[in-house]
């Protein structure tokens, strides 16, 4: 079997185990509709620079649309005998409209025309993903302001550290879903600017006008130098960079669904239709949702961590190793964008357990660090202050008390600055209210954010 496309120089046919081994048909299929696309502005731009008739240029044009429509009818007979999906438009554009497609292949190369392409199709990418990212930001801003004012424990080292309010704890994650959104835009941006025409890597002698091609495309620039054009595949590492880091909030996000709804922790509970039961153990109400995200993660960073490699030692320009970015990426957007999808329908099932977020914000002296600013805003030094509260929390874990046990008087043995006001100190929920700051626990603060959140995301009604 003799490749059509560049077989010429060769007197042997292609050995069909190499040809298996190089094809990338059977991953770069997903791109027939942006290569289309390509194609085609590409060839109106050619039309206009005077390189290919108007009529000819129909006739393609109607063509590629014709192969677009066999594609997505499942009547497009891909081979990879022709390699990969870019030989596979043209030959099949050949069969329709004869040697008149071959025209398409002018001012352009597969070097450039591959990477023009996945710019496009990432693209696509990234602005679902920002669609959903914000519909989770939604999601948890609508929670927070409901969970405004519930107490629930805010923890460091995993124990009980401080009160805070669960709407608080909502913001914090959707902060995190906030950069991501701020990442992808910023990868979109790096990744939108148009490489094609600058052909094997050191442009063309047609004179070409890219920047007509670009525009059609929506790209908002063209590169600037050819041989980096076709080597560059920093925007596959960044978007798998920027789903690593997506994956990566996500998974903390399930680590802690798993921990609260854990029945010794009991916080929240998540809808049963987002649970799963355990063959043997009838009891059971496994989060395993939340554990495959957290699982899901570690692929992720491997596609990352492959992109990188495979980049690391490559001289330029274009090598074909690079083909191997695709296998990288189309696994860390599938994974990723499965959990984008899933996770917004799961938090929205959650339910905070009131009473028991309650408890466990008001246990374990969770209020210590109030009372020690209580001591300080009465002029005490606060590493004195922290010093007077740990006797008194050593005090209270001897005789097995909370602080709200102990009388006025026994408080006063610790310091004389203590007067009756400090049992409000010690109140979880006066502990809230008092931080309202910025960004702070209070339920004030909470509201106010979760409404500035929603009025941002009222904005944007798409990326594009
Ligand atoms: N299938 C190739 C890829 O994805 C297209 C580029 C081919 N270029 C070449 N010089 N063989 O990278």
């Amino acid at each position: 079997m003799k490749n059509v496309t560049w077989s010429s120089r060769f007197t042997k046919q292609i050995d069909l185990e190499v040809l298996d081994f190089s094809q990338s048909l059977s991953i770069d299929i997903v791109l027939y509709e942006v290569d289309i696309r390509v194609t085609i502005a590409h060839v109106q731009m050619l039309s206009v620079c005077g390189h290919i008739k108007t009529s000819e240029a129909k006739t393609i044009i109607k063509g590629l649309k014709s192969v677009k429509k066999l594609a997505e009818s499942d009547k497009l007979p891909w081979s990879i005998e022709y390699e990969d999906v870019h030989m596979n438009i043209e030959n099949a554009l050949v069969a329709l409209i004869g040697d008149l497609g071959k025209k398409i292949h002018l001012g352009r190369s597969r070097n450039d025309l591959v990477t023009t392409d996945l710019r496009l199709y990432l693209r696509d990418f990234i602005d679902l993903y920002v669609d959903k990212i914000r519909e989770t930001q939604n999601v948890l801003a609508i929670m927070a302001k409901k969970y405004a004012s519930d107490l629930f424990p805010g923890f460091t080292h995993m124990q009980v550290a401080q009160p805070v309010t669960f709407g608080h704890h909502l913001l914090a994650w959707n902060e995190m879903l906030f950069r991501d959104e701020k990442r992808l835009l910023n990868t979109r941006n790096i990744l939108n600017e148009m490489p094609l025409g600058s052909a094997a890597l050191s442009g063309t002698s047609l004179k070409i006008d890219r920047k007509m091609v670009a525009k059609e495309l929506g790209f908002k620039g063209i590169t600037t130098n050819s041989m980096d054009a076709v080597s560059d595949r920093d925007y596959v590492c960044d978007f798998a960079y920027t789903n690593s880091m997506i994956m990566m909030h996500l998974s903390r996000i399930s680590e802690e669904l798993v921990l609260w709804m854990n029945p010794q922790f009991g916080l929240v509970e998540l809808d049963e239709s987002f649970c799963t039961g355990s063959s043997i153990m009838p009891q059971k109400k496994n989060p395993d949702v939340p554990e495959l995200i957290r699982g899901k993660a570690g692929s992720v960073y491997g596609s990352l961590i492959g992109l990188l490699t495979l980049m690391k030692g490559l001289p330029l320009t274009y090598n074909r190793d690079m083909q191997e970015d695709k296998t990288l990426i189309l696994e860390s957007i599938d994974i990723t964008m499965s959990c984008l999808s899933l996770l917004p329908r799961l938090i929205s099932t959650m339910k905070l357990n009131k009473a028991k977020g309650k408890e466990v914000a008001a246990s374990f002296f969770s209020t210590a660090t109030d009372l020690a600013e209580y001591l300080s805003k009465k002029g005490m030094p606060f590493r004195l202050s922290h010093h007077v509260v740990g006797d008194i929390v050593k005090y209270c874990e001897k005789n097995n008390l909370e602080l709200t046990d102990l009388s006025i008087d026994q408080l006063k043995n610790f310091s004389p600055l203590i007067s009756k006001d400090i049992y409000k100190a010690l109140d979880p929920m006066i502990c809230i209210k008092s931080r309202t700051g910025i960004g702070e626990t209070s339920p004030s603060s909470v509201t106010k954010q979760a409404n500035a959140i929603l009025a941002r995301l009222k904005k944007h009604e798409s990326v594009k």
